[in-house]
C-alpha cells in the first residue's frame, strides 16, 4: 500500500493542537503523529538533549515512511530544528524535508499587531532561544517582540489542570509580568502548542484590546501553502485521509488525555523508537 504519510511531531501532546488545524486544512493527506509522552515536557531541557530526542523522534517517523514532518513544537523548531535540517537531513534523508512551527508564525505575526508590539509566551528553553526575536525582525523589522517564559503552564496542561483554579493562579501572574515588559503589546502569541487548552483561562486575565493568537491555523496554512509551491513533495505524500497516533508512553493515558487537545476520541499505539 502506498503509505508515506505526513509525520507530525510534539514532545506530547500539544502538537495534537496543530494537527486539527492541519487535517482540517488538509483532509487528504495520510498523518501519523509521533508524542514523546514518556520524555516530556522539552521546554525545561538543554540544547544538547532536545536536539538528541528531536533527531531520534524524527528518525523514527522517516523509517515510518514519512518523506515531510512538521515538528509542532516550538522548542524543538527553536532548539533542534536548524541543526537537523543542515547537519543532519543532508546524511540521513536527503529528499525529505522536516519543517517547524517558528517561521511560519513570525512570517505573519507582525500583521497582526497595530501597536508593534508583540508578546510571546512560550516555554524557557524557546524564550532563551531568542528564536522569536530573530525571526520576527526578519519579516518586521519595526515590530517589537516581548517575550515571557510560563515553565508552569506545560505540566498543568499535561496533568489535565488547565481548567481548575490552580491554572487561574499562574495564567494571571504570567500575563501580568509579560505585559510588565511593555504598554504598547496589543497582540499575544501563544508559542507553545499546549497553551490553546488554557485559552479561555488566558482571555480572563487580558486587558481588553489584546487579542490573542494561537499557532495551529497559522502552520496549518503554511503547510498547504508549502505544499502548492512544492507539487513533488505533495506527490511523494500519501492521500487516503488516514490518521494514525503513537506515544512513547502508556497508550491508555494518552487516548485518555488526546481527545482534549485534539477534539476528537483518539487510539494510539506504543513505539520504543528502535530503528528496525
Ligand atoms: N509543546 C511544546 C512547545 O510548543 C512544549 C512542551 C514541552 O515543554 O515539552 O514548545
Amino acid at each position: 500500500m502506498n503509505h508515506h504519510p505526513i509525520g507530525i511531531f510534539d514532545s506530547g501532546y500539544g502538537g495534537l493542537t496543530v494537527l486539527r488545524s492541519i487535517v482540517e486544512k488538509l483532509p487528504a493527506y495520510d498523518y501519523i503523529y509521533l508524542g514523546d509522552n514518556a520524555r516530556t515536557p522539552y521546554g525545561t531541557r538543554s540544547f544538547e538533549t532536545v536536539y538528541h530526542y528531536t533527531l531520534e523522534c524524527v528518525q523514527w517517523l522517516f523509517a515510518q515512511g514519512c518523506p515531510l514532518i512538521v515538528l509542532a513544537c516550538n522548542t524543538a523548531s527553536a532548539k533542534a530544528l536548524r541543526t537537523i535540517q543542515q547537519k543532519d537531513l543532508p546524511h540521513i534523508a536527503p529528499q525529505n524535508r522536516v519543517l517547524g512551527v517558528i517561521r511560519p508564525t513570525t512570517e505573519k505575526i507582525g500583521m497582526f499587531t497595530k501597536t508593534k508590539a508583540v508578546g510571546i509566551l512560550a516555554t524557557k528553553g524557546t524564550v532563551l532561544s531568542d528564536s522569536y526575536v530573530i525571526e520576527t525582525s526578519k519579516f518586521f523589522p519595526d515590530t517589537e517582540v516581548y517575550q515571557h517564559a510560563c515553565p508552569m503552564w506545560v505540566p498543568l496542561v499535561e496533568n489535565n489542570e488547565h481548567s481548575g483554579p490552580g491554572a487561574d493562579y499562574f495564567v494571571q501572574k504570567d500575563i501580568n509580568e509579560l505585559l510588565s515588559l511593555s504598554d504598547k503589546i496589543d497582540t499575544i502569541l501563544l508559542a507553545c502548542t499546549h497553551y490553546p487548552l488554557l485559552a479561555d483561562k488566558i482571555r480572563k486575565y487580558l486587558p481588553d484590546g489584546i487579542q490573542l493568537i494561537s499557532q495551529g491555523d497559522i502552520v496549518a496554512d503554511s503547510l498547504a501553502d508549502y505544499l502548492q509551491r512544492h507539487p513533488e513533495m505533495g506527490r511523494r505524500c500519501s492521500k487516503n485521509a488516514s490518521l494514525s497516533f503513537y506515544t512513547t508512553d502508556a497508550p491508555a493515558d494518552f487516548d485518555a488525555h488526546a481527545g482534549i487537545f485534539f477534539g476528537r476520541k483518539v487510539k494510539s499505539a506504543h513505539t520504543s523508537l528502535a530503528l528496525v
